[in-house]
């Protein structure tokens, strides 16, 4: 029945450090608060990603553009505890300012958050995290998407499904 929440706005939540960096895709991820600002993610018991997680006390959600599709779908596709799957993408991590978990230089935006609450929610682990730095590229002027230079990523569901925004931009 989730599927019709569907599209949804595809992130990668890149945990680890620079030196093994682990990014996975996400599509369960949902602001919280303004004050602080706080952002929620639902990660699987399963995943690797949350094993790093629970260790490291935080995480970053970078944001990816549709010309980046490809390593969006081996970031979620395969496992950090199977294989070393950044071997495989073209995809350049670099120092985060505030956590230790790395940033990704390509994406549109990349959100430090620190894990401040987790809980379990059904299958999933749902991580609250307090973001302490952002670094956004030039798809957004003035804190604001550009919509019209900016294709972010939209998970239509059912496997390898996607597609991006029209760059109309409605104003009301
Ligand atoms: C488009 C897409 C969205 C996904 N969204 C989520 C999600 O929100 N939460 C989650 O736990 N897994 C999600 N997954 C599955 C994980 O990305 C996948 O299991 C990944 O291989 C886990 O990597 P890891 O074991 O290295 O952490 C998604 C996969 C795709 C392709």
């Amino acid at each position: 029945m989730l599927r019709y929440l569907y599209p949804m706005r595809t992130f990668l939540i890149v945990a680890g450090d620079v030196k093994k960096p682990n990014p996975m895709t996400a599509d369960w991820v949902t602001p919280l608060s303004f004050n602080p600002q706080l952002v929620g993610i639902a990660i699987g018991k399963s995943r690797y990603t949350r094993r790093l997680i629970e260790e490291q006390g935080d995480f970053v959600i970078a944001v990816p553009t549709i010309e980046l599709l490809r390593d969006v779908w081996l970031a979620g596709s395969v496992s950090g505890a199977r294989e070393n799957k950044v071997e495989r993408m073209s995809l350049t991590f670099i120092k985060s300012k505030k956590v230790k978990a790395p940033s990704i230089k390509e994406c549109a935006a990349n959100i430090e958050c620190r894990v401040v609450n987790s809980f379990e929610t059904g299958d999933h682990i749902f991580f609250v995290g307090e973001i302490v730095n952002v670094t956004a590229s030039d798809a957004f002027k003035n804190d604001t998407p550009d919509i019209a230079n900016y294709k972010f990523v939209m998970h239509v569901g059912r496997g390898p499904n996607f597609t991006y925004q029209s760059d109309e931009l409605i104003k009301l």
